[in-house]
Order: C-alpha cells, then sequence, then structure tokens
C-alpha cells in the first residue's frame, strides 16, 4: 500500500470524516442500531460515540492499522464491547446469520468490490436483519455527474480507491436488499460533487 496508503490517508480521513456537520449524520445513522452488530470500514472509530446503548456487541472490520489505532480512545471511554474482528468487507470472518444489524458510513465508496462485501453483509446478517448506512455516491443532477465522472479518477488516487459515482440505492436493491427508509440530499458542509449523500436502511431477506 505505501507510506501515503498506510500511515498518511487514515490520519486525513480521520480529520476529514470527523467534521462537525457529519456528527448529525452519524447519530441519524446509528439511531435503531441493536444487538451483535458488524461494523464495515470502522475507520478510527468516529461512529463509536453515537452507538446506542441497545448495542451490545461490536464487530469491526478495518483494513488500516493506523486507524484502529487512532481509534483507541473512542474505543477505551465506550460502553459497548468493540473488536477489531476482520480486515476486509469483502471477505467477512464470520458464520452465516450472525448478525442482527451492520452498519456502514462513507465505506461504499472505497471498498474495491462493493458487490461482493454487500452479499458478505446478507451473508452474515440474521434474516431480516437491518444495514444502517450514509454514503456518498451519484448525484440526482446530471450537471454535478458530469463533473463526479471527470475527478473520480483523481479521487480515487488521492483517497484509497473512494468512488464519486458508485448509484448507492441501487447497489444495495441489485445486492437484494429491501431500502426500507432512504433520504437523499446534498450535505451543507461539502461540494455537491463529495456531498450527495444517501442516508437510510436496507433490509436483508
Ligand atoms: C472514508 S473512510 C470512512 C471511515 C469511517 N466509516 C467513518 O465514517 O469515519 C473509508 C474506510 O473504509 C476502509 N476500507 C477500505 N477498504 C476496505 C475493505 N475492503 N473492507 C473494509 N473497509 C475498507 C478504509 O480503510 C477506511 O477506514
Amino acid at each position: 500500500m505505501g507510506v501515503y496508503g498506510e500511515h498518511v490517508l487514515p490520519r486525513i480521513i480521520n480529520a476529514g470524516c470527523n467534521m462537525k456537520s457529519n456528527r448529525p449524520q452519524r447519530q441519524r445513522v446509528c439511531d435503531g442500531l441493536a444487538g451483535d452488530v458488524v461494523e464495515i470500514g470502522f475507520g478510527s472509530g468516529l461512529n463509536v460515540p453515537f452507538y446506542p446503548a441497545s448495542v451490545t456487541h461490536v464487530a469491526a472490520v478495518e483494513p488500516a492499522d493506523v486507524g484502529w489505532k487512532l481509534a483507541g480512545k473512542r474505543i477505551a471511554q465506550s460502553s459497548v464491547p468493540i473488536e477489531r474482528s476482520g480486515l476486509d468487507g469483502q471477505a467477512l470472518p464470520f458464520p452465516d446469520d450472525r448478525f442482527d444489524a451492520a452498519l456502514s458510513t462513507w465505506t461504499m465508496c472505497t471498498i474495491p468490490d462493493i458487490d461482493a462485501a454487500l452479499g458478505e453483509l446478507r451473508r452474515v446478517l440474521k434474516p431480516g436483519g437491518t444495514l444502517h448506512f450514509v454514503e456518498h455516491g451519484l448525484a440526482p443532477d446530471e450537471g454535478v455527474c458530469r463533473w463526479q465522472h471527470r475527478v473520480e479518477p483523481v479521487q480515487k488516487r488521492l483517497f484509497g480507491g473512494c468512488h464519486l459515482t458508485r448509484p448507492i440505492a441501487d447497489t444495495l436493491t441489485r445486492a437484494g436488499f429491501t431500502i426500507t427508509e432512504l433520504d437523499t440530499y446534498y450535505d451543507d458542509g461539502a461540494p455537491k460533487i463529495f456531498g450527495a449523500m444517501s442516508l437510510g436502511i436496507a433490509q436483508s431477506p
């Protein structure tokens, strides 16, 4: 991965994803989580302060060692037991039907094979289990989309493979999830090409 990907990028993500405008979104997406939860792309644990008391355990899946290290203080302060349990959302080391819920925040843009990762989430979620998500992706406006396609190659290089043009709701539906709640909006804190958000809940069959 190199020094940039291993050491610099996780620190940039820790700072960039900790923007004030993200916090209400983290609060919303974590609302209603309960039981045994798998979080893919755990990063530096920025969702940890928002886990509701109904969460009994979190299995964190995160490839970046530096991200996990930066999460240390948040994990230590949490009353929820959190374990780093996997490194790759595309190949989860868990049995079928294990989890009550899953969480993904600004991660579906980065996982190289997102269909494989969603297939894995479906496999490890109990029937009826829910995936709570907030993700940036393809904008609803054509003019913005055009710019997203132009900027995406640079974005991918600078930010560890982060895509700007993934159609989040369609990707979840194609993976067999049923979207039960969805809010799409532009984040006030970001230019539209980076800030076309989808926040909601998708249910595994
Ligand atoms: C933009 S960051 C978001 C981090 C965190 N979810 C947050 O909201 O602050 C994307 C995260 O996905 C992680 N990631 C990249 N490839 C992954 C993979 N194959 N499986 C799981 N996580 C991955 C990155 O290391 C990074 O921590």
